[in-house]
């Protein structure tokens, strides 16, 4: 059954940037492209566990800020050294100024 839940406002994040929000234990990072869609991914690099809101966004590359890892955020697929293990990404919808993520 899905299951939405409100993440933030849209004018939380700036175009190209991304949030850190937690929910129920668990930590998610949501992104803004340059493009202005929304995306969701597990909040914590797939190498250390480090927080990526706290990384950088270029197009759809979010880089983590630990060793420089990267990701594509729309799709999960590691992209860059030192990470090999994909990303968990999860759905997003915009519900007018509400930005919702489907957990599982
Ligand atoms: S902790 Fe993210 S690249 Fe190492």
């Amino acid at each position: 059954m899905a299951n939405w839940i409100a993440a933030c406002a849209a004018d939380d994040i700036d175009e190209e940037d991304v949030i850190r929000f937690d929910h129920g234990g668990r930590t998610f990072a949501i992104y803004r492209s340059p493009d202005d869609t929304f995306h969701a991914t597990d909040g914590l690099c797939t190498h250390e566990k480090v927080h990526l809101a706290d990384g950088l966004v270029m197009d759809d590359i979010i880089e983590c800020p630990k060793h420089n890892g990267r990701f594509n955020y729309k799709t999960g697929e590691a992209r860059g050294a030192p990470v090999c293990v994909n990303l968990k990404i999860y759905p997003v919808r915009r519900e007018g100024d509400t930005i919702l993520i489907e957990l599982d």
